[in-house]
């Protein structure tokens, strides 16, 4: 081998090394299916294994009740208790446990406090039940009125539920290929051995296998959605069928997992246990298990029943999937839909609507592990006034603490830190400090004293309290599930007894997991004990729930009720919409991941999660300039905008990279602002409806196929789409655009036609992102330093004319801060262009009692795209005024496209009833 060959091999070879041991995700760290008993054993059974059936049907409370036994006689196993309920707007709720008067010897955890209490209200009484006979049945089913011509049915023998249109076509259904299983607990024998050991930690099951399965079928759908955390294609892929090798299935198990693969069913920091299925004939569809236990999910691919001898209606195309939890109760929703938006609101009439964030929320926050001082956090905030890039928020991470005591302050880092954020504020800016779950273990430390004299700790099997390892050493994780325990927390947040906070700070939540750098998988131990005797397995995927519930309630309080929370939390499940926003965790400065973000994102929308965005930038690596320009290109229109790196990672504040990049990702992060009025419309659309700010594609167009799997690009609300670039050097992009309107580039105004695939150019000066035909988006374009001094700036409406020369939109706003929306105090308006007039119509019922939100501001240009009459003036009614159609330019900076005609000046009050005649 020649001198320079050996050494390209070594170079090769060395780097080959660095970049698997720097990009190795720690696969043997954490189970797989076949490590994990219950999930092996589920997978492992047959179609039609389950020999229960339903007898002893009767309607009692409203509900409808039945007991599930094996159909030939087992000694050992007892009656399980089946109960099903109806709510308006079509949902079904299934719930199955052990029948409590037979002593089981513990009761199963079910989930308290995600349920939202409106829902118990929205019960529909059932009197009677009526019977059918299905098939060739012994036994008659019975048959329940779901509303709007739906059905659900307890099918006797072979026991199984599912909704259907009223005497016809199937929905969703439950059991159909007889895969229920639910393991009873039972007393422990002595022959039983009922421990698990995994990489040296032993789990000592005290009450043995308490594990559930059961097999749900989506109809005439083409794909399923949904079940978050993982880095994976929005449109599920198969894991088990004919031709998938050795795939695991979707695990839900909160976990902490270093540098996440961008293309796996692995579990990450949050689970909800919700999927949708949409194809095009039916619509729109969804399942819901309440449940924290792990679970895990397979679906499968067409074909893997093929000699199962199971029928299910032929003419209807379906996917089958596969549940299994290790612990638990069957407490499951059926929603159906029919349309995507239906479903959303479906889903969040039981888990909650996302909470209505504070307006400085919305716009760009900028993060970093970490800033290191007073002098460096007043250096960044002075860099983005000189650069004139408008943000927000400035975080801090772990390192601003003493010693990870969160909660402290780092004396000779931090000495004033009132003073740093009264600074902040005076511009209008924010502060976010992190304070995680786990208590350094230090009895000068007052939050550890009185955990440990309180007794708030989560304790280990043998009762002590839980000490495991995290960032400050070794530490204590306090029990969330404990009312109590969350009311103390939440009072550490006053500004008394935070020293050092001021009301213009708000909070990080992070390795709420729980992270446990030492536990079995990075997490508690299983056989960890909570309030109520309750298991660590029962509960874990809901542990950062309450930790995130219990530091956004402490915030409400701190403002006596009259100040939003703001709290980003990592850990998820569901109903976390209620208390804040998310991020994806340590995802890698790489392209991959870039375009994860998209499907991960859109994922969490669709499950209730709207707050949501990923790391701009990456978290670990150093993105080259173009990936670090495209990320916050696409960040920018993500629910939850912010940049964050690890420490290890070079600098890379927005002004670090040249002139020309500094300048692309200012104009990225200005778009933001200059769209945050529509933002913050489409956050209220969220907080009434369910339904995402950031959809995916057939959210909107729901009949169109070619937008199913679409996971590159996207919607913002219904008037925007935006195309994501996700390669180096990308010169063009196959950009999809559904419906049958046209679409105008948000950039330059020229139109697209609907329903085509458009090949583009690609300029490294944006993403692709298009303005629908037939919508009104409204914009505040004077350029400040925060959101915050945007307040009373005007605004701009921009109409995008359809083919019948209309257009439509809305504007949301209240006082951005308070509480006082709920009693009505907004303004909500319609705004509507037809006939040459557009008329801006008032939506809001009206404040009740003294609150009222007043706004002075106006509206200062109206640009019309597609309008080409010619017009020089317009009237405005009922001022009955003329103003001016003019040409002009689509943007008051840098606007690329051909000039446009707007109305200038307009100056009418956005509050008011008033309407704009072009002549
Ligand atoms: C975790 C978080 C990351 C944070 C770091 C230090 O890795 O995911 O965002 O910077 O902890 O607190």
């Amino acid at each position: 081998m020649s001198n320079s060959a050996f050494h390209f091999l070594l170079l090769f070879l060395t780097l080959f090394l660095h970049l698997t041991i720097v990009f190795s995700w720690k696969k043997e760290e954490f189970r797989n299916c076949n490590q994990t008993p219950f999930c092996k054993q589920a997978r492992s059974r047959k179609p039609g294994y389950c020999s229960l059936i339903a007898t002893d049907i009767s309607v009692v409370d409203g509900n409808v009740n039945a007991k599930l036994i094996p159909k030939t006689s087992d000694q050992d196993s007892n009656p399980l208790i089946l109960t099903l309920s109806v709510y308006q707007d079509g949902i079904l709720r299934l719930k199955i446990d052990e029948d409590p008067n037979l002593n089981p010897p513990k009761k199963r955890f079910e989930v308290p406090d995600v349920i939202v209490p409106e829902f118990e209200t929205k019960k529909l009484w059932l009197q009677r039940v009526s019977t059918e006979v299905i098939g060739g049945d012994s036994e008659p089913s019975s048959v329940v009125y779901l509303g709007d011509g739906f059905e659900g049915v307890i099918r006797a023998d072979p026991f199984e539920i599912f909704v259907r249109e009223k005497g016809g076509k199937r929905i969703l259904s439950l059991n159909s290929h007889g895969l229920f299983d639910f393991e009873q607990l039972r007393v422990k024998k002595e022959e039983d051995d009922w421990e698990e050991n995994f990489r040296g930690h032993t789990d000592t099951r005290p009450y043995g296998p308490q594990s559930i399965s059961f097999d749900v079928s989506f109809y005439e759908s083409e794909f399923v959605y949904g079940i978050p955390e993982h880095a994976t294609r929005l449109a599920l892929k198969p894991t088990r069928g004919p031709g998938i090798d050795h795939s695991e299935p979707y695990r839900l198990f909160n976990l902490d997992v270093f540098e996440y693969l961008h293309e796996s069913p692995f579990g990450l920091y949050g689970s909800v246990p919700f999927m949708l299925a949409h194809g095009k004939s039916r619509g729109t569809s969804g399942f819901f298990w309440l449940n924290a236990a792990e679970m895990q999910i397979d679906v499968l691919g067409a074909g893997w029943d093929a000699d199962s001898g199971i029928s299910l209606p032929s003419d209807q195309a379906r996917i089958d999937t596969l549940w299994m939890s290790e612990a638990g109760v069957v407490d499951a929703f059926f929603f159906i839909g029919p349309g995507p938006k239906d479903v959303a609101r479906q889903y969040t009439s039981v888990t909650g609507m996302p909470a209505m964030p504070q307006h400085f929320a919305v716009a760009y926050h900028q993060c970093r592990w970490n800033y290191r001082d007073e002098e460096d956090v007043e250096l960044v905030d002075s860099k983005f006034d000189e650069f004139d890039i408008p943000y927000d928020v400035l975080w801090l991470d772990i390192e601003h603490t003493d010693g990870k005591r969160y909660f402290t302050w780092d004396k000779v880092l931090f000495p004033n830190p009132e003073e740093m954020q009264k600074k902040l504020s005076a511009k209008g800016r924010h502060m976010v400090t992190i304070v995680d779950p786990h208590i350094k273990r230090d009895d000068s430390y007052y939050i550890h004293r009185e955990a440990t004299q309180k007794g708030y700790y989560v304790k280990d099997a043998k009762g002590n309290d839980y000490d495991g390892w995290c960032w400050p050493g070794s530490s204590s994780y306090l029990d969330m599930l404990s009312p109590e325990v969350r009311d103390w927390w939440g009072e550490k947040f006053s500004l008394q007894n935070y020293v050092g906070s001021t009301p213009s700070l708000y909070i990080w939540n992070d390795m709420n997991e729980p992270s446990v750098f030492n536990g079995p998988e990075v997490t508690m131990p299983r056989d960890a004990l909570h309030y109520g005797g309750v298991e660590h397995r029962e509960l874990h995927n809901a542990y950062g729930y309450y930790f995130h519930m219990a530091t956004s309630n402490g915030l409400v309080k701190r403002g006596n009720g009259q100040d939003r929370p703001f709290v980003l939390s990592r850990a998820i499940f569901p109903g976390t919409q209620r208390y804040g926003a998310v991020w994806t965790g340590d995802n890698t400065a790489d392209w991959d991941q870039l375009r994860a973000s998209v499907s991960m994102v859109l994922t969490l929308g669709l499950t209730g999660i709207s707050f949501s965005g990923a790391d701009v930038g990456g978290f670990f690596g150093n993105p080259e300039p173009e990936l670090l320009v495209r990320w916050y290109q696409l960040g920018a229109y993500y629910p939850f905008f912010r940049a964050h790196a690890h420490h290890d990672t070079k600098r890379r504040e927005p002004w670090l990279f040249g002139e020309r990049n500094t300048e692309i990702m200012k104009d990225a992060i200005r778009m933001r602002y200059i769209l945050l009025p529509y933002f913050y419309t489409l956050f209220r659309e969220a907080n009434t409806t369910g339904v995402p700010v950031m959809r995916p594609l057939w959210m909107e167009f729901p009949y169109d196929e070619a937008t199913f799997s679409n996971d590159e690009a996207f919607m913002v609300g219904k008037s925007l789409l935006v195309q994501g670039i996700f390669t180096e050097k990308a010169k063009s992009v196959n950009v999809y655009m559904p419906g049958e309107q046209a679409w105008y580039d948000l950039r330059t105004g020229i139109t697209y036609k609907g329903a085509s695939n458009h090949k583009l150019g690609v300029s490294e000066e944006s993403i692709p992102a298009f303005q629908r035909a037939g919508t009104i988006i409204p914009r505040k374009d004077r350029l400040r330093r925060s959101s915050t001094q945007m307040v009373n700036d005007p605004y701009t409406l921009v109409i995008a004319l359809n083919s019948s020369k209309s257009a439509e939109g809305e504007l949301y706003i209240d006082d951005g801060k308070s509480f006082e929306f709920e009693q009505g105090a907004y303004i909500h308006r319609r705004f509507v262009f037809s006939d040459g007039k557009l008329t801006s119509i008032n939506i809001a019922p009206g404040a009740s009692g003294k609150s009222q939100f007043l706004s002075n501001c106006i509206v200062e240009r109206i640009i019309l795209l597609g309008h080409s009459s010619g017009s020089k003036s317009a009237l405005i009614e009922p001022a009955n005024l003329k103003v001016d159609v003019e040409l002009g330019p689509l943007w008051l900076r840098g606007s690329k496209g051909p000039l446009v005609p707007t109305i200038r000046r307009p100056n009418v009050r956005i509050a008011d009833d008033w309407s704009v005649k072009i002549l």
